[in-house]
C-alpha cells in the first residue's frame, strides 16, 4: 500500500476511443486529451489536462489525478488496467459520465493516501501516531495492531477495505462531530462511521474484500478468531495458505493445494469492469438475491434516518420537508444547505432560498452550486450585472463547470451580448459534449 499513490506518474503513451460517449482520448507525456470530431472531420470539443498523480498500485488499474490550478483534484476519465491497457476509468463507461470534471474528495483520499495532500499511505494509518516513538524509539510508545483485541485489528484494515457498495446509496456515514481522517487504529470503527447496505441482488464490487469477509460462513463461525492478517502479511500482502490450520477434514487434507482457488475464486468486479478481485465471500453456497427493501444497517448503528434521507434526496425523490429535514440534521454541512437552497428555487420559493443561499455562501464562499443558484436568483429580478459578478466569481472558482457557462450565456443573451452568449454556449458544451441544455439554448440561438 506503500504505491497506493505516486506523485511522479508515467503514464503509458496510447490512445482509446469510447463509442458510447463518442470521444476519442490520448496520453503521450504527462497529458490526457479528449476531442471530437464534426461533420466535415475536424476536431472539436477539446480537453486537454496534466497528469500529477496516479491513483492504484497498477496491480490491476492505475488511474490519473490532475490537480487544477484552482487546487482541485480531478480524476482523469481513461485509466491504464493491467488486463485491457487504456479504457475508461471505474465508473465512466457511460454515454454522460463526468469526463474531466469528477472531483477526487477528501473521501477518496482518506482511503487512497496518507491525508489530505495526496501521498503513499503511511505506517501511521496502521501505528497510529508515531511522532513519539521516532524521537525515542521503546516497544510502548507506538501502536502495534498484533496486541489490540481481534476486532479492533479488524478495524485498522476496515477503515479503508470495508465499503459496502460504490455508488447506488450512501454506504456509510460518518457519526455526529467526526472530521473524516479524525480515525485512529486501536479505536472502534462503529464509533467513526456507521454502515449501511440494502436488499437485493448480490453485489461484486472492486472495493468489496471486508464487505464479502464480513458475510462468510468461514469468518463468522470463527469465533472472533479470524483477522485480515490471519491470511495477509500486513506489510508484504500476499496472501498465505492458512485454511489447513483451521480445516482438518479429510476434504482439507486431500486437497492439498490451492484452497482459495475454489473457495475464494476471483471474479469480475461490476463498478470496474476492466478489473478481476477475490471473492472474500468464502461459502458453499451462492449469495441469495433478495427483493429489493429499504436500508438497513450493516455495521454499526445510528444516522439511519440520515442515510434513508440522503438515498431520497441522491435518487431525485427528496420533497422540500426533506430538504429542511437534511439541513436540519447537518446544520453544518454546506451541500446540505446548498441542496435546500436549490430546492426551494426549483419549488418557486426564492424568498425562502435567499438566507439560506446567503448562509451556504458564508461557510464556502467559492461554491458553485451556490454561486450559480445566487445568480439566478438576481437574474430572475432583473438585475443582471449582479447576477454576472457572481458568475464571474463561480467562473474563476471552477472554469469547468457547464452550469456556470450556461448561466453566463443566458445572462449575456438578456444584456443583448449574442456573441458573448453563444462562446458561453460552446464553452459549455466543450466541457460537457453531452449538455443537452447548451447544445439547445445554442440552437435556438444561432438557428
Ligand atoms: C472506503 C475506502 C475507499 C474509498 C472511500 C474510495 N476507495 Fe477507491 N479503492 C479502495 C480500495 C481498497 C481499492 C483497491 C482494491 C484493490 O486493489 O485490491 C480501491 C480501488 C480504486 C480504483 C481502482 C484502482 C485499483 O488499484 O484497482 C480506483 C480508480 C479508485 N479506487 C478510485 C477512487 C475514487 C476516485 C474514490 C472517490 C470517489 C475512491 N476510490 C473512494 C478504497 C476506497
Ligand atoms: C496497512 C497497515 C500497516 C501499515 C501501513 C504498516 N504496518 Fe506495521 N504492522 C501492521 C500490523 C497489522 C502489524 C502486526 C503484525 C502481525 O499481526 O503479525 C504490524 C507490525 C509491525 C511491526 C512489528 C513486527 C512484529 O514482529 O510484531 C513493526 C516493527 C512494523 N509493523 C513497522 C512498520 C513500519 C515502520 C511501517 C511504515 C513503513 C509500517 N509498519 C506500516 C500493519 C501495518
Ligand atoms: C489507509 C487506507 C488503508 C488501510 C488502513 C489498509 N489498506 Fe490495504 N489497501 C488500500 C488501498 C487504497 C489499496 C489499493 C491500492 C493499491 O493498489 O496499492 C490496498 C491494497 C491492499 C491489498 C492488495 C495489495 C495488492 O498489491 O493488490 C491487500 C492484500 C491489503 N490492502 C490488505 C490490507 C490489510 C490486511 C490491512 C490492515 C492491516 C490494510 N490493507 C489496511 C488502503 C488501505
Ligand atoms: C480461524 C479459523 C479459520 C481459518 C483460518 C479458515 N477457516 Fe474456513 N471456516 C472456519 C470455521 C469455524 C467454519 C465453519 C465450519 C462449520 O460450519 O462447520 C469455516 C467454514 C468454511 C467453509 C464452509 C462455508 C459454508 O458455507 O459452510 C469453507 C468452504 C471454508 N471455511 C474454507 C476456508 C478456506 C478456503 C480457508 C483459507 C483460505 C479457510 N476456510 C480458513 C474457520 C476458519
Ligand atoms: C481466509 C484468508 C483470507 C482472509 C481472512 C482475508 N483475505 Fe484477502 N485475500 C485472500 C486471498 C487468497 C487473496 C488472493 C491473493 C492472490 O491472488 O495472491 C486475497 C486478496 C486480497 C486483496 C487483493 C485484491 C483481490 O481481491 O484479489 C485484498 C485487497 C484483500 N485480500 C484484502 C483483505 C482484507 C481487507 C481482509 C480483511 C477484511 C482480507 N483480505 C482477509 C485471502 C484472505
Ligand atoms: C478443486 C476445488 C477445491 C479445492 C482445491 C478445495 N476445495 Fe474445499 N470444497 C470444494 C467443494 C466443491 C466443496 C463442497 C463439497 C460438498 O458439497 O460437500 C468443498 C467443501 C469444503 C468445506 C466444507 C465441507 C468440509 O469437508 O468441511 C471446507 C471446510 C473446505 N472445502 C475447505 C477446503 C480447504 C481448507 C481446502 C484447501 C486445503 C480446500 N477446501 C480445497 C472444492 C475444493
Amino acid at each position: 500500500m506503500g504505491r497506493s499513490v505516486s506523485l511522479s506518474p508515467n503514464p503509458p503513451a496510447g490512445t482509446f476511443y469510447h463509442r458510447l460517449s463518442n470521444r476519442h482520448y490520448s496520453v503521450s507525456g504527462r497529458a490526457m486529451r479528449r476531442h471530437q470530431l464534426d461533420a466535415q472531420g475536424r476536431e472539436v470539443n477539446v480537453v486537454e489536462k496534466a497528469v500529477h498523480f496516479a491513483i492504484g498500485s497498477g496491480n490491476h488499474a492505475m488511474t490519473y489525478v490532475h490537480r487544477s490550478p484552482e487546487g482541485r483534484l480531478l480524476e482523469l476519465p481513461i485509466s491504464f488496467y493491467a488486463l485491457d491497457g487504456w479504457a475508461m476509468s471505474p465508473g465512466y463507461d457511460t454515454p454522460t459520465h463526468l469526463d474531466f470534471r469528477r472531483e477526487v474528495t477528501e473521501a477518496c483520499l482518506f482511503c487512497h493516501s496518507n491525508g489530505r495532500e495526496p501521498a503513499p499511505i503511511g505506517c501511521g494509518r496502521c501505528h497510529g501516531d508515531g511522532a513519539a516513538h521516532a524521537a525515542k524509539p521503546t516497544r510502548g510508545n507506538i501502536l502495534n495492531p498484533k496486541r489490540l483485541p481481534v476486532e479492533r485489528q479488524l478495524d485498522v484494515c476496515l477503515q479503508c477495505h470495508l465499503e459496502t457498495a460504490s455508488s447506488g446509496f450512501p454506504d456509510s456515514l460518518r457519526q455526529p462531530g467526526r472530521d473524516i481522517f479524525s480515525f485512529q487504529p486501536g479505536e472502534a470503527l462503529t464509533g467513526y462511521k456507521a454502515y449501511f447496505d440494502r436488499p437485493g441482488p448480490p453485489r461484486f464490487e472492486v472495493n468489496h474484500a471486508g464487505y464479502g469477509l464480513l458475510q462468510s460462513r468461514c469468518f463468522q463461525a470463527s469465533g472472533g478468531r479470524m483477522t485480515c492478517t490471519t491470511c495477509h502479511d500486513p506489510h508484504g500482502f500476499q496472501a498465505r495458505n492458512v485454511c489447513a490450520g483451521c480445516h482438518e477434514s479429510t476434504h482439507a487434507r486431500r486437497q492439498q493445494a490451492d484452497c482459495a482457488g475454489c473457495h475464494m475464486p476471483k471474479r469480475a468486479t461490476e463498478d470496474a469492469p476492466h478489473v478481476t478481485m477475490t471473492d472474500h465471500r468464502i461459502s458453499l453456497t451462492a449469495p441469495k438475491a433478495q427483493p429489493p427493501g429499504e436500508l438497513a444497517p450493516f455495521r454499526g448503528t445510528g444516522r439511519l434516518d440520515l442515510a434513508r434521507l440522503r438515498h431520497t434526496i441522491d435518487s431525485g425523490r427528496g420533497t422540500e420537508a426533506d430538504y429542511r429535514r437534511w439541513a436540519a440534521l447537518e446544520p453544518r454541512s454546506v451541500p446540505a444547505l446548498a441542496s435546500l437552497g436549490e430546492a426551494l428555487m426549483r419549488f418557486g420559493k426564492p424568498a425562502e432560498a435567499l438566507p439560506v443561499l446567503q448562509r451556504a455562501r458564508k461557510a464556502d464562499p467559492g461554491n458553485v452550486v451556490v454561486l450559480n443558484a445566487l445568480a439566478v436568483y438576481e437574474a430572475t429580478r432583473g438585475r443582471l450585472p449582479a447576477a454576472m459578478r457572481l458568475l464571474e466569481t463561480a467562473r474563476a472558482a471552477d472554469p469547468d463547470h457547464p452550469l456556470t457557462w450556461i448561466n453566463i450565456g443566458v445572462t449575456r443573451e438578456a444584456l443583448g451580448d449574442r456573441t458573448g452568449a453563444e462562446a458561453a454556449y460552446r464553452e459549455a458544451i466543450r466541457h460537457q459534449p453531452d449538455s443537452s441544455g447548451a447544445r439547445r439554448r445554442l440552437g435556438a440561438l444561432i438557428q
